[in-house]
């Protein structure tokens, strides 16, 4: 998923006439060389914007470089004084996936005030700020949210209630057509790799049991081709 997305936004870029620079790192790369990274950037003033794709290997913690990210850099969104400034309702930087679903529901004029939103994945790059989002007074605002996650006991009690649910676990067919109800919108933000036999080797699904859900939903964002593109616009 991380080549996918680093690779679409560096294309994205070219497209749009604007530079941008990919620096990849080893996989066993110390702290200390990411953190000295960053630091390079947050005083080149050319630079305008960092992005640390995520997730990072296990031993490094996101939390450790996310914060080293001059805020005003930090055009993901994920610095604790942008995820604060989220959070008590003056969003600078909002972070890309959920801004892609919030111009999604508007796109198609969907209303979340009153409705029973179902976020499912409790992340900082989703689940949270989403469910910020969503709650709050905002213009797509207004929503009554609930999180659910791994340790959620009987999913389906909640999502059969959901008038939304936008998913965000990275779990292939955790939804299906018996756990939503008549009519409901789903944002299927998953992206998963199978391997098959085609020339590739693999395909790409979400999260949503796609042919089990059409049929009763009122409309889901395929994968790929949905929130993906969104979340590189
Ligand atoms: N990994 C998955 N989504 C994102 C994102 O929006 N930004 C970054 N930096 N990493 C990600």
């Amino acid at each position: 998923a991380s080549k996918i997305y680093v690779n679409s936004k560096a294309k994205t870029f070219k497209k749009l006439n604007c530079y941008s620079e990919i620096f990849q790192l080893d996989e066993d790369v110390s702290k200390e060389r990411v953190i000295s990274l960053i630091e390079k950037l947050n005083n080149d003033s050319l630079v305008h914007g960092i992005l640390l794709q995520l997730p990072l290997p296990s031993h490094l913690d996101a939390y450790d470089f996310l914060s080293k990210i001059n805020p005003l850099k930090d055009v993901d969104g994920f610095h604790p004084e942008n995820l604060g400034l989220l959070f008590q309702g003056t969003p600078r930087f909002i972070p890309c996936t959920p801004l892609g679903c919030i111009e999604i529901l508007e796109y198609y004029k969907i209303d979340v005030k009153s409705k029973h939103v179902v976020v499912i994945g409790r992340s900082n790059i989703v689940g949270k700020p989403i469910m910020s989002l969503l709650s709050q007074p905002f213009k797509k605002g207004n929503a009554t949210v609930t999180i659910c996650h791994s340790y959620t006991k009987d999913l389906s009690k909640y999502t059969m209630s959901a008038d939304i649910i936008i998913c965000a676990v990275g779990k292939p067919n955790l939804i299906n057509g018996n756990m939503i109800k008549d009519g409901c919108i789903i944002l299927d933000v998953g992206i998963n790799r199978i391997n098959d036999s085609s020339e590739k080797g693999y395909h790409i699904v979400g999260d949503v049991d796609y042919d089990s859900v059409i049929d009763k939903s009122h409309s889901i964002t395929p994968v790929p081709g949905g929130v993906g593109p969104m979340t590189i616009s």
